[in-house]
């Protein structure tokens, strides 16, 4: 069975404090997972040593940097390089979330650069996808979503791809209430697959997971992870209240 995932996407939220009693009260209250089932915590870059220190117990727990340069190294002064992440023990590192196409204008080619250095420096790269509403709206969102991966993905070996998580967060559904139907996240997560496929086979593409991000909450989680191609979530807000994520994390397949 393919890695089944609830990862969180903390954001600019919280404080060392606040951040320690979240992890805290989600570790002693998750159910025991199952070998296939991962929970991953995307925190800010300060967090990233205590909540190594605190999920070491639980080999369930895996922790994620939220973003990384796209150069190796040298004057880029506010960055955080992949080796930097690699040196503190982080294992993985989301890359391409739509915030940062948006805010900070990374483009698909930028993204495959970061994609290349974490694989360099054995960080698993959780890529984001997804469409703006007027993309959607003309629906021309299958296209789009394609080019993202290609762009981004499609320059990388067999080996290399299967290291990869890729998260379909439609930008209008994030931070929105506004979640995809279980219908419109499963039908774009087979074009994913297909489109995978098309490139590397379909063993590779069956590998792959392929985790939804958007609105996803303690009532629809279940819901959404149960379609046939998605592999688990990628939450924003309501990772940030440790009795809502653990519903979450306890919606896996
Ligand atoms: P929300 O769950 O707050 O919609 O955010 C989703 C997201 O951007 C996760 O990366």
């Amino acid at each position: 069975m393919r890695k089944q995932i609830a990862a969180s996407n903390w954001k600019m939220n919280l404080n060392l404090q606040k951040a320690d009693e979240l992890l805290q009260t989600v570790l002693t209250t998750v159910p025991k997972l199952k070998a296939h089932q991962q929970v991953i915590i995307a925190v800010p870059f300060p967090f990233l040593q205590m909540a190594k220190e605190k999920i070491a117990t639980n080999s369930n727990f895996e922790i994620a940097a939220q973003n990384c340069h796209h150069k190796k190294s040298g004057a880029f002064t506010g960055e955080i390089s992949t080796e930097m992440l690699q040196s503190i023990c982080v294992n993985y590192c989301i890359v391409g979330h739509s915030e940062r196409r948006e805010y900070f204008l990374e483009t698909n080619n930028q993204i495959a650069e970061k994609i290349n250095l974490c694989l360099a420096d054995q960080l698993a790269p959780i890529f984001c996808c997804g469409e703006n509403l007027s993309v959607r709206d003309s629906e021309n969102q299958n296209n789009f979503v394609k080019v993202q991966l290609s762009e981004s993905l499609f320059h990388l070996s067999e080996d290399e791809i299967k290291k990869i998580i890729i998260a379909y967060e439609p930008i209008w559904a994030i931070g929105t209430g506004k979640t995809a139907t279980a219908n419109q996240v499963q039908q774009m997560h087979a074009h994913i697959r297909t489109v995978i496929a098309e490139k590397y086979g379909e063993v590779v593409a069956n590998e792959i997971s392929i985790l939804y991000g958007g609105s996803v909450n303690a009532a629809n989680a279940k819901e959404i992870f149960n379609c046939q191609d998605v592999d688990g979530g990628l939450v924003g807000g309501a990772s940030l209240k440790a009795v809502d994520f653990v519903e979450i994390i306890s919606g896996l397949k």
